[in-house]
Parts: C-alpha cells; sequence; structure tokens
C-alpha cells in the first residue's frame, strides 16, 4: 500500500506516538505489518517502546539509512557499537529487541560490560515491498524522503538503491557511511569499537564486505560477528565434492558467478571497480577481524538456489565446508578470525546472539575476546575434518576480477542536523547529544519548556523520520 501525502501526517504522528504500556506479544499494528507483508508492503514502522529512530546519514545529506537505537542513552559514555542488520524479513524491531535482550543477558550473566557502553543500532535496507515504512506519493509517484531503499534482495550483494532516485548507492557504500558516523568524535566522543553483526541475509551482506569493503579506517576498531549464512562467496572456484550434501559443479554452470564466486562481480555491483584481484581480495580478508557464528543444529537448507547447493545442503553444512576452505585451499584459518559453534541453537537469530558466545563476541571489547568454541571440532563432527575434497567447473574462471589494487574508502566528518528522535518527547529519556544545524549541544534541559522544546525536536527529526523532508 502506498501512502499519500495526507496519510504522511498521520503516520508521523502514528511512528512517534508516546507508547501507552509494555505489550504482550506484537502491538497490532505490527501485526497487521507481517500480515500485508509481500502485498504492497509494510505499514508505518510503529515504534516500540524503549527505541528512537536514528538515521544514519549517507553521502552527506543526500540520503539516510532508517535506524533504530536504544532510547534515554547518553551517547558520549558509548565505547562499543553493536551495528546489527536484519535478514531477508528486513524487520529492524526484532533485532534491536534481540540485541538488546542479548545485551541484558551478558549482564545477567556477569559479562564485563554495563549497559550504558555499549550503543545498538538496527538499520533497516527496505525495499520496493515496504511501502508505508518509507513514505511514497501517489500523485507524483516518487518518495518524498531521502530514506535508502533498494529493489528486492539486492541489498544483500553490494547492489544499488533506487531511492533516493538517481544515486544509485551500493549498500557497501552505505556500510563505509555507517563506519564514518560511528568514528565520528564529535558525536561519539569515546567509542573504541564497532561490531557490524546479523543473521542470515545480512550476514551475507556482511560476508562480502569484509573483504570487497574498501573500509575507511576510523579510530574504532571495526569486527564482523556474523551467523548462519544462507551461502557464501567464494574466493576462487573450487567446491567441496564429498561432504554436506554439497551438489557437484557439473549442474550449476555458474555456480562461480557473483555473488557466490568472484566471477562478473564488476559487471554486477559498481562498487569499488575495477575489483581487486582473488590474492587482494583474500589478503584483505585475513586482515579484518572476523567472528562466524554457526548453529550447531541448523539443518535449514537456506538458499535453494544451485550456485548454494554445490556448498553444502544447509547453513551448518555451508558454514563447515567453508571453514575447510579457508584452512585448507585458503592457506590456513585467519589469525584474527574465529568460528563459534552456537550449541542447542536452529536458524534463529535470538538464539545465537543470547548465547555466552555470541555475547563476547558483541558486546566485550576487543582485549576481552575468546579463542574459538568447537566442542566438537571445527566442522562440528558433521565429517572428518581436513578430508574435503575440492572440485572445479568448465568455465569458472571466466571473468574473475583482475584490479591490482587495494583503495580506502575516506571517512565522512559530515555532522548531520539531527541524528536523533526520540519517541517518547521526554528530554530527559531521550538524553544523547542533538546536532542542529551543524552544531552539536546537548540536550539537557528539564522541565515543562524542555518538554516543549523537546517534543518541537522531535517533530522535526520526526518530519526526516518519516520522509516530510523534500529531498
Ligand atoms: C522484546 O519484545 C518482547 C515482546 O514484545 C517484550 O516483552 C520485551 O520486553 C522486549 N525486550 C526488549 C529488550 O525490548
Ligand atoms: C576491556 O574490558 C575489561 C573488562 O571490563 C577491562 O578490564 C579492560 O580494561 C578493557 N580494555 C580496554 C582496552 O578497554
Ligand atoms: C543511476 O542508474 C540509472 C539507471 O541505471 C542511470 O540512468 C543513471 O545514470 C545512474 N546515475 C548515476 C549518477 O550513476
Ligand atoms: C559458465 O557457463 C554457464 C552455463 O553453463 C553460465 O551460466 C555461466 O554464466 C558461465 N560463467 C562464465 C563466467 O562465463
Ligand atoms: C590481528 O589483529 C591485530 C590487532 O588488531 C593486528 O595487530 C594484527 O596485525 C592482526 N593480524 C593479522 C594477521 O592481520
Ligand atoms: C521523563 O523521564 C524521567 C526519567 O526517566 C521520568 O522520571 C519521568 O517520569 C518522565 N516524564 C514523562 C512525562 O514521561
Amino acid at each position: 500500500m502506498r501512502l499519500s501525502l495526507l496519510a504522511l501526517l498521520s503516520l508521523a504522528s502514528s511512528v512517534f506516538s508516546l507508547p501507552t504500556e509494555p505489550h504482550a506479544g506484537p502491538p497490532p499494528a505490527r501485526q497487521q505489518q507481517a500480515e500485508r507483508r509481500g502485498e504492497g508492503g509494510w505499514g508505518p514502522a510503529v515504534q516500540d517502546p524503549g527505541t528512537i529512530v536514528s538515521l544514519i546519514p549517507v553521502r552527506g545529506a543526500d540520503a539516510a539509512l532508517y535506524a533504530w537505537t536504544r532510547e534515554g542513552q547518553d551517547w558520549e559514555k558509548l565505547k562499543r557499537i553493536v551495528f546489527v542488520i536484519h535478514g531477508k524479513g528486513r524487520d529492524p524491531w526484532n533485532y534491536l529487541n534481540h540485541t538488546t535482550t542479548a545485551l541484558q543477558d551478558a549482564i545477567a550473566a556477569g559479562q564485563p560490560v554495563t549497559d550504558d557502553e555499549v550503543g545498538i543500532w538496527a538499520p533497516s535496507f527496505w525495499n520496493n515491498q515496504d511501502g508505508g515504512a518509507w513514505p511514497w506519493d501517489e500523485a507524483t509517484q516518487q518518495p518524498t524522503s531521502n530514506l535508502l531503499v533498494w529493489s528486492g534482495n539486492e541489498w544483500q550483494d553490494g547492489g544499488n538503491s533506487i531511492y533516493p532516485s538517481g544515486l544509485n548507492l551500493s549498500s557497501f557504500e552505505v556500510l563505509d557511511n555507517v563506519v564514518s558516523f560511528f568514528s565520528n568524535r564529535a558525536i561519539f566522543p569515546n567509542v573504541d569499537s564497532i561490531t557490524f553483526s546479523s543473521h542470515s541475509m545480512g550476514s551475507q551482506l556482511l560476508q562480502k564486505y569484509a573483504f570487497l569493503g574498501d573500509i575507511p579506517q576510523g579510530i574504532p576498531s571495526l569486527r564482523f560477528a556474523i551467523g548462519n549464512l544462507g551461502a557464501f562467496t567464494y574466493f576462487d572456484d573450487q567446491r567441496p565434492s564429498n561432504v554436506g550434501g554439497a551438489e557437484p559443479v557439473e549442474q550449476c554452470g555458474d555456480y562461480n558467478d557473483y555473488r557466490f564466486g568472484l566471477n562478473n562481480v564488476d559487471s554486477t555491483i559498481e562498487y569499488g571497480s575495477p575489483t581487486p584481484n582473488r590474492e587482494l581480495l583474500l589478503e584483505r580478508f585475513k586482515s579484518r577481524t572476523f567472528h562466524l557464528l554457526l548453529s550447531q543444529n541448523d539443518d535449514g537448507p537456506g538458499n535453494l538456489q544451485c550456485a548454494a547447493k554445490t556448498q553444502g545442503d544447509s547453513h551448518r553444512t555451508r558454514g563447515a565446508a567453508w571453514w575447510e576452505y579457508m584452512n585448507g585451499p585458503m592457506g590456513g584459518w585467519p589469525a584474527n578470525h574465529t568460528l563459534d559453534w552456537i550449541p542447542d541453537c536452529t536458524h534463529d537469530d535470538l538464539c545465537v546472539f543470547r548465547s555466552a558466545q555470541a555475547q563476547v563476541r558483541l558486546f566485550l571489547n576487543d582485549s576481552m575476546q575468546q579463542p574459538s568454541f568447537m566442542p566438537n571440532g571445527p566442522v562440528n563432527n558433521l565429517w572428518s575434518a581436513g578430508s574435503v575434497q575440492w572440485a572445479r567447473g568448465a568455465n569458472a574462471t571466466q571473468a574473475m576480477p583482475t584490479g591490482t589494487t587495494l583503495s580506502t574508502a575516506a571517512l565522512q566528518t559530515y555532522i548531520p542536523s539531527s541524528t536523533t528522535s526520540g519517541a517518547s518527547g521526554n528530554a530527559t529519556q531521550a538524553g544523547g547529544r542533538q546536532q542542529t544545524n551543524g552544531q552539536v549541544s546537548s540536550t539537557n534541559a528539564a522541565g515543562a519548556t524542555a518538554t516543549t522544546a523537546m517534543q518541537t525536536l522531535v517533530l522535526g527529526a520526526a518530519m526526516v523520520g518519516a520522509g516530510l523532508l523534500l529531498v
């Protein structure tokens, strides 16, 4: 369902209306959204209690990535950021809720982490089925905000945005801007590490970004902690031939085409062209801090395309085969990478995030990281580790990337005019820092006057969030 401009006004008020009482289960509006998925899209992205919209600026003021974060945090106190991307369902409310739940578990379990030092941002890579979540003008047939929108699942492999029109922003460039945002000392003076996390489809984006990304070098360190991918991107044309139910490469001529391999990557995505050759990409990947989380019981088949099936027959066999691939043909499991086999979980992001292993990867600082957790060995007893044979298809290296240099994107120091919007209009609760006209100012007033001022600020931010800012 597309929204008219008139409906946008009610969208603005419904997105930012004061929540009444904590609800049991999804609120009715959320339930309706879920039911309408695939039948014309979402309704407004209804706020959960205790959350605010925090738009992440991309290419300066040109575009914004929609995201939620927790309400009432002082951003000056944040030491670590967990940026947690949804799966195929584009449901940032669940990812913020589940990651916050995992943080509460970690604190309750006595892990060395405090609530006020961890910021959690859950973005949404909206797509063209989500009209309503990002506002649309029926009369002009154009979006009325600068929120980023992709076509289908193209965000998962670095594909270009379709809105804002004409910008053609790769989801990889968006991630570069996310690194810049959290590296900005004017907004986050004490952040020392950023964790890019996800489960399932968002992990597929992040696995690629970990070697295709020209990631800016910020002051904070960057780590990846990703779970249960539907399929991996391989560095060359070898695939497992005798384990994990992997189908023969002969049955799938394009098994090494991007995004399952690197063939045709330059003709598929514009970002980073010419893409560095596989030796350089591998070198870059090994230099990054990468934590892979695999559920011991994730037998789901995941991606059903034949190219995915040449990697194994389930999330966990594909993950185990990938470990073999890195450990064998790719020269050894990299020094700064870990693999955790998460006990008693299936394809369930909440279960994975709440595990003791994921708590360490997501929330603890760099010096508290632990070795891999592999109680049943690196391939989880699926087969005898090291016994994999590797197969190559006939035409599988015809269009591999050939670039000869690695580049690094520049850090953006853009300070947005508004990055946060409170859902409650309570200045004390909103806390944190607000940016106004390029200047950083603290929101610390209290009382009736402050509430009025805050509501004005919230309305202004709501207009950005709800898309009333014409671009
Ligand atoms: C997560 O959502 C559930 C169900 O709506 C709710 O009971 C719980 O309080 C939420 N947890 C957090 C941390 O927001
Ligand atoms: C990491 O966390 C531990 C436990 O809280 C703390 O002792 C240590 O000083 C921290 N290290 C850094 C570099 O902040
Ligand atoms: C963006 O993509 C569209 C459609 O492919 C194309 O017409 C346009 O020239 C592109 N714009 C830029 C700035 O690359
Ligand atoms: C290899 O051949 C298959 C058809 O058998 C085709 O689908 C695929 O795109 C080809 N790959 C390259 C890189 O030419
Ligand atoms: C591992 O990470 C440390 C700390 O960031 C870094 O100094 C070291 O070079 C990395 N090792 C490799 C092999 O990249
Ligand atoms: C605002 O937040 C403070 C601190 O959490 C709370 O004590 C107060 O009741 C809130 N006021 C309103 C009007 O919600």
